[in-house]
């Protein structure tokens, strides 16, 4: 038997301000997402910003349902958007705010395990990084180099071989 260790570096910025200019610009465009989000059940609002290779930015928000389970994530309306409209175009970046419209939320929320898979799926396709990065409303922000580091032993289409 071994123990082993799993490590990574993400980077915990003072706030959204301390990003590259692009990166900020994301997170902008995430937070204006996230105010159009349709969470009448949660009263939890996300936003998601999805930057690809081409320039070109894809805005997603979480779209709940009476029918609970129906519902979509932010990350994944983004991210299934931008694959569905730009297929084999590398994705960049993502950015994601949340809040709590009841209780402004001033840490930042992680995107969900579904969300980080759906994410890992399109990072290993395209067998490049995609950054990400996240916020709650406001406050500090965590950057991170790859979805992989988000998720240890991501399960993969390697396994189905
Ligand atoms: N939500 C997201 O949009 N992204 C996440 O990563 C976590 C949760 C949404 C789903 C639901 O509409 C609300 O936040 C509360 O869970």
């Amino acid at each position: 038997m071994s123990l082993e260790t799993f490590k990574f570096q993400y980077s915990l910025l003072d706030s959204k301000m301390s990003l590259s200019a692009e990166n900020k610009s994301l997170m902008e465009q995430a937070i204006i997402a996230r105010e159009n989000a349709y969470a009448p059940y949660s009263n939890f609002q996300v936003g998601a910003a999805v930057l690809l290779e081409n320039g070109m930015t894809v805005l997603g928000n979480n779209q709940e349902n009476a029918a609970y389970p129906s519902g979509l994530c932010a990350e994944r309306v983004a991210i299934f958007y931008a694959a569905a409209n730009y297929p084999g175009v590398g994705i960049k970046a993502v950015a994601i705010s949340a809040n709590a419209i009841l209780s402004p939320l001033e840490k930042p929320a992680a995107p969900c395990g579904n969300c980080r898979q759906a994410m890992a799926e399109y990072e290993q396709k395209q067998a490049a990084p995609i950054a990400v990065m996240f916020m709650g409303a406001s406050g500090q922000v965590i950057y991170c180099d790859s979805v992989l580091h988000l998720l240890p032993f991501a399960f993969g289409a390697t396994f189905l071989k």
